[in-house]
């Protein structure tokens, strides 16, 4: 009856809060990317596409604006650009939570959990228990309705720690975000494991998806070139991808580091090699095109399965957020980067991972403004009768030697977030200094770079996706890719365009406003 009483209490004191606390203008909350309704997310998980619906699964706390209670929050869409929120997923159950992991779909029910007329989708997640040392096992739980609901296997887990301990330096406490896909070749299910803090991986196999055995582990010592300071591996994906312009497919492995990103932090790095059902085995490893991304803000990347053959992308995505509960959106925090496509290209000497923004971005562009082939000097800007917060924009010059394209991007007041190219030095940048708030976090701020070279026509590309609270800039092919939060003040929404220390001829700019 009291417990009622403050209950009652609490929830009345809410809804005043709600009606008297300072409007929060929008909380920055994006125009064309997806966030929560409302509280905490951070990585995607268990992406699988069933049938025309993009299923969007997420690490979620339902229950407060930071990390914890974590379970699979579930969005769907039917064009990777409107999502439709829907109950949690795979809940918190007996104090167990519901860490990150993959879905697959099962299409010959070797796991018995649909019917062959009805085969199930099946979703990987890690078991954490945190009364209980914080115990990590790996578990399974299935759908018989195209993904809608989810059903926790009665015999979890399906890996116990007792099973982990020998493969794992803390005796099995940090295994965890099992990738699992069906490896025709062997006839077999394959887990792959990341261990916490360590810098290694673990390949397990399996008959029915429900009893596993360990094959092998992937080690950084194992991996010619890998640096070795490159450690604490998370979420990993793995993958086949063609490189383009052969006939040659290669097994891909993407993984979130902790430590050791070009700008600090977390970020993603992404292997080729080869796989024969048990061991990977990593191509040497070119340091310069390791990175997937160079900015901040884009980790636990994972991509979509179960896309049909006829539409044949490989499209990731990630959580833009790397300073936990310090960013200031209040009624929600951590948002999914815009889905990008996935292909390898061999580019000149080296083979490199090309990212784009999905081509469905096109149906929601209105065109705000359109240059071809001028000529912009020192002394002009350009775009600054343009405005927007929510942009796509797509720029491709010839530039001097020696000189810098800088397109301001929420510009306002002393506000701006500057993408330069400079050539001197072949760099791509994005340059937060004076984006906005940046007092939120120490390394909310600063200059972050890739190097871009120009193509063999001499032409640089610049796309970049901005949003209410956030750009990402994707260079050349796609090889240079830089994703960053930025909290500017919702007035700024100015643009331009400018050189310094030479020329610049614009082949084509086109700004569009993007709006669902
Ligand atoms: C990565 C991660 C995963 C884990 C999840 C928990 O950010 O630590 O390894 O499964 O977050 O929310």
């Amino acid at each position: 009856m009291i417990s009622r009483r403050i209950t009652v209490t609490i929830k009345a004191f809410s809804l005043l809060w709600a009606l008297v606390r300072p409007a929060v203008a929008d909380d920055y909350r994006p125009a064309f990317h997806f966030c929560p309704a409302e509280n905490w997310m951070n990585e995607p998980n268990g992406l699988i596409k069933i049938n025309s619906t993009w299923h969007l699964f997420y690490q979620a706390d339902p229950t407060a604006n930071e990390w914890g209670n974590e379970c699979w929050g579930h969005a769907t869409s039917s064009d990777l650009l409107h999502w439709d929120h829907l109950p949690v997923a795979i809940p918190v159950e007996d104090g167990i939570q519901s860490f990150t992991g993959t879905s697959y779909y099962d299409s010959n029910n070797t796991s018995g959990l649909g019917t062959s007329a009805n085969p199930p989708y099946l979703a990987f997640f890690t078991g954490y228990d945190p009364a209980n040392n914080g115990t990590q096992d790996q578990r399974l739980a299935s759908s018989t309705d195209l993904g809608k609901t989810w059903v926790k296997f009665p015999d979890n887990p399906i890996i116990g720690i007792a099973q982990e301990a020998p493969h794992d330096i803390s005796g099995g406490l940090e295994s965890r975000d099992p990738k699992v896909f069906f490896h025709v070749p062997s006839g077999k299910w394959v887990m792959v494991l990341g261990h916490g803090g360590q810098d290694k991986l673990t390949f397990w196999t399996s008959s029915d998806t429900k009893s596993w055995t360990w094959v092998s582990d992937l080690a950084s010592s194992q991996i010619q070139g890998f640096p070795s300071d490159i450690t604490g591996w998370e979420v990993p994906d793995m993958f086949q991808l063609p490189i383009e312009g052969t006939n040659e497919t290669t097994w891909v492995l993407i993984f979130t580091p902790a430590q050791g990103s070009p700008p600090g932090g977390n970020g993603v790095v992404a292997l080729t090699g080869s796989f024969d059902g048990k061991t990977f085995v990593a191509d040497p490893v070119d340091p310069s095109t390791l990175w997937l991304d160079y900015g901040r803000d884009f980790d636990g990347a994972l991509s979509w399965e179960n896309v049909p053959e006829s539409d044949g992308r490989r499209i990731i995505a990630a959580v833009m957020n790397s300073y936990g509960s310090s960013p200031p959106t209040t009624t929600w925090k951590g948002l999914l980067s815009f889905p990008r496509t996935l292909t390898l290209k061999q580019i000149g000497s080296k083979q490199y991972f090309l990212q784009q923004p999905v081509t469905e971005l096109s149906k929601v562009d209105s065109s705000l403004a359109s240059i071809q082939n001028q000529t912009i000097t020192p002394d002009q800007t350009l775009l600054s009768s343009v405005h927007g917060t929510s942009l796509d924009i797509r720029v491709a010059f010839h530039i001097d030697s020696g000189a810098t394209l800088s397109l301001a991007v929420r510009k306002g007041g002393s506000e701006q977030t500057v993408i330069r190219y400079s050539q001197s030095n072949s760099t791509l940048s994005v340059d937060r200094t004076a984006s906005g708030d940046i007092s939120y976090d120490p390394a909310a701020g600063g200059v972050h770079s890739a190097q871009l070279a120009q193509d063999n026509t001499e032409l640089v590309h610049i796309w970049a996706l901005v949003d209410t609270c956030s750009v990402e800039v994707f260079g050349g092919q796609g090889e240079a890719v830089i994703s960053d939060l930025i909290f500017p003040s919702s007035t700024s929404d100015g643009l331009s365009l400018e050189v310094t220390g030479g020329t610049a001829t614009l082949q084509s700019v086109e700004v569009y406003s993007v709006s669902l």
